[in-house]
């Protein structure tokens, strides 16, 4: 399947909401993307008002019309089924499909995503509009891709989705006494005699069952994805030959596991905005591209990936909205497209009038084309297609580090002993290696561990017997294994694991954990060893040695004389554990001498500190790309042609003439196609089906 079909570039475009202008508009709008080189939008996202004005009465005549202005202007569509946002005519006829609160408040219409997953006139309802639309425009020439709802993201405590629960846990647990001992219910006399008694989650007393928490959550994700995969089976029966996706949206309270999900997604496609300014969102950026490209290994379509929205200019930090200085907007787009991205979209085309987001940022500013943003637009329009070859190049990272969502829920659940932000801990240990300019990728449970020397695994929480196994063997085979604090206490039921922590990981890190001393908030202790000055925060614990050698010990407190980090070695390789959260400069230096130790470079050694690279290969070519993020120019060595010249202006493009230095401005990007494969040690392996030939 070629996907997008029909595409031979790199995607650049974003959501067009055409529903929101006049007819007149559209004109413009069309030759203002051929402008910009834009040759892919999603249309209709949040349109199932104006589709489907009354219940089974289609208006299709507009859309008709877009799209044919579309296909005629060159720019391809990715048609979206509106089910995010039901018209006010379905909240009525169906007030039972409108979501309830876990206080048990019933919403109601006036914003989006706003009903119940469950509800049965809800999931039929959304399949007849997905079939309408599919119906309709199964032929069309500018279809290109399904853009399935939007940022999958809601749950509800109803009637409907109680049922929905209940038939979830029968297809879980099999039968009661199972359930009632997954979930521990002899605690507070919680014990369940009949599946009816069971209901959501909703508002309690005081703190609920974890267990009980835990499943509502894998059961929410679940819940979700059978919505979107009855209208992908629905898409496919009619378009077969038309890849279907949604859009991830991500952060701490989205209720959807994207590692599963990705497995039944034609192309894995994310949204990103980053919370923070400055290098954190940098950091942010190079994370989520990183997450992405790791859950498309599983996706069917192959491994490329689509950055499918993110914010041209204003964004959203902290209750007030921040401009993106110039440049920002093609920084972050490039590092998308340097991880593997398959393009660069927005949201949105332009900026609306009205409506709850009149002032989110837009290609098409409010002050119209002669603008900044329109300019920068135009400029990265022309810098993608400058770069449509790298698309056939894959990323390869030496090192995985573990992500599992199922242990970022159950840190988030009642009753532990620190609130442990688990995206922290995790962003911990992907910026120590970001920084070392060692490239990551994330890995999934259940996923083959063989392509990485080496693993780190932050706050893993919840550890099967089977993972527990598999890493094991890839330890003795050889591995380099780093295992951070409260990982492996509990079983995939969020059962403490008896005989001492961290439960499944004790045999292989030969080490038990008799006691946990969380320590205060601005608390730090003094380390002993390497390296000089090093601190420890936030946790510490009782380490005693079982087979495991003393790394690094506590210099002071309760602890002091004892183990914080230890080393094990088994077989061919070595599994360490960290007690305690390091401070930055200690925790970069542990990862990196391990990485040293496995033989595992940064991806361009010759970069300066401050200046990111990240390739892109096949086995016969590779592209290097930079990133200045110091406010001082660097000159870094290299060997290749130029691609992509920051020193030059927006859309200026470089003459490809062979370099042996690069000069990459403050803030600047440049691209390098170099001249023979990048060395074995960094290109790792390569899968057949890594390689994709457009
Ligand atoms: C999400 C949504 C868009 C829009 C943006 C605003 O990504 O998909 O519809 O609301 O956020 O940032």
């Amino acid at each position: 399947m070629r996907w997008p079909r029909g595409l031979t570039r790199l995607c650049y475009g974003g959501d067009y909401n055409p529903e929101q202008w006049p007819e007149a508009v559209w004109a413009d709008d069309v030759e203002l993307m051929r402008r910009a080189r834009v040759n892919l939008v999603t249309v209709g996202v949040f349109a199932w008002s104006r589709l489907e004005p009354a219940a089974g009465a289609y208006d299709f005549g507009w859309l008709d019309r877009v799209l044919d202005l579309l296909h005629d202007g060159g720019v391809r569509v990715a048609l979206a089924t509106p089910t995010a946002s039901p018209p006010p005519w379905f909240s009525l006829a169906h007030p039972d499909a409108l979501p309830v609160t876990a206080d048990g408040v019933r919403l109601h219409h006036g914003s989006r995503d706003t009903y119940c997953p469950s509800a049965p006139a809800y999931r039929s309802a959304a399949l007849r509009i997905a079939g309408a639309l599919a119906t309709r425009y199964r032929d069309h020439p500018a279809l290109a891709l399904w853009h399935v709802h939007n940022e999958y993201s809601a749950a509800c405590h109803c009637a409907h989705s109680a049922a929905a629960f209940r038939r979830w846990l029968r297809h879980r647990h099999g039968d009661l006494a199972t359930l009632n001992d997954a979930w521990d219910t002899s605690f507070w006399s919680q014990h369940y005699g009949d599946w009816e008694q069971i209901g959501t989650p909703r508002a309690t007393r005081y703190l609920a069952n974890p267990g009980h928490e835990l499943d509502f959550r894998r059961f929410c994700s679940d819940e979700l994805l059978a919505a979107y995969t009855d209208q992908r089976d629905l898409l496919r029966t009619v378009t077969p030959d038309v890849p279907v996706t949604t859009n991830y949206v991500l952060g701490g309270w989205v209720p959807v596991d994207h590692a599963r999900w990705s497995a039944e997604v034609d192309l894995v496609a994310i949204d990103h905005y980053p919370s923070q300014v400055g290098i954190g969102a940098e950091e942010q950026t190079a994370l989520a591209a990183d997450l992405a490209r790791s859950w498309a290994r599983r996706s069917p379509g192959g491994p490329g990936w689509l950055l499918m929205e993110s914010a041209p200019n204003l964004i959203y930090t902290a209750g007030r909205m921040h401009t993106k200085e110039p440049g920002r907007m093609a920084r972050h787009s490039l590092a998308h497209v340097a991880r593997g991205s398959r393009g660069a979209m927005f949201f949105q085309w332009r900026a609306p009038r009205g409506g709850a987001e009149r002032f989110h940022s837009a290609l098409v500013p409010h002050a119209g084309p002669d603008s900044r943003i329109f300019r920068e637009a135009v400029a990265l329009g022309a810098t993608l297609d400058q770069l449509s070859e790298v698309d056939e190049g894959a990323v390869h990272a030496p090192i995985g580090i573990g992500w599992d969502a199922e242990s970022w829920w159950a840190l988030q659940g009642p009753g532990l002993p620190a609130e442990l932000d688990y995206l922290a801990e995790v962003s911990a240990a992907h910026r120590a290696l970001w920084q070392a300019g060692i490239g990551t990728d994330f890995v999934s449970p259940g996923e083959p561990l063989a392509r990485w020397k080496m693993l780190v695994l932050p706050a893993r929480y919840l550890v099967t017997d089977a993972f527990a196994a598999q890493l094991g063997e890839w330890v003795a085979a050889g591995g380099q294994l780093v295992v951070t604090y409260l990982s492996g206490v509990a079983d995939e039921h969020g059962r403490v694991r008896l005989g001492g922590y961290p439960g499944a990981l004790r045999d292989l890190l030969g080490i038990r954990v008799e006691e946990f001393w969380p320590l205060a908030e601005g608390e730090t202790l003094t380390l002993s060893s390497q390296p000089p000055g090093a601190t420890g925060s936030f946790w510490s614990e009782t380490v005693r040695l079982a087979g495991a050698e003393p790394v690094i010990g506590y210099a002071e407190g309760p602890l002091a004389g004892q183990p914080a980090v230890t080393r094990h070695r088994v077989g061919s390789g070595t599994a360490w554990y960290v007690s305690t959260r390091l401070d930055e400069a200690a925790y970069r230096w542990l990862l990196t001498s391990m990485a040293a130790t496995a033989g595992i470079e940064p991806t361009c050694p010759a970069a300066p500190d401050g200046v990111e690279a990240v390739r892109r290969s096949t086995p016969d070519t590779s592209w290097l790309f930079l990133f200045n993020h110091t406010d001082r120019p660097h000159r870094v060595p290299v060997s290749g042609t130029v691609l992509i010249d920051a020193n030059r202006g927006p859309g200026e493009l470089a003459h490809p003439q062979p370099v042996s230095e690069v000069l990459v401005p403050p803030g600047g990007v440049a691209v390098l196609r170099e001249p023979s494969p990048a060395p074995a040690a960094e290109r790792g392996v390569h899968d057949p089906q890594d390689i994709r030939h457009v």
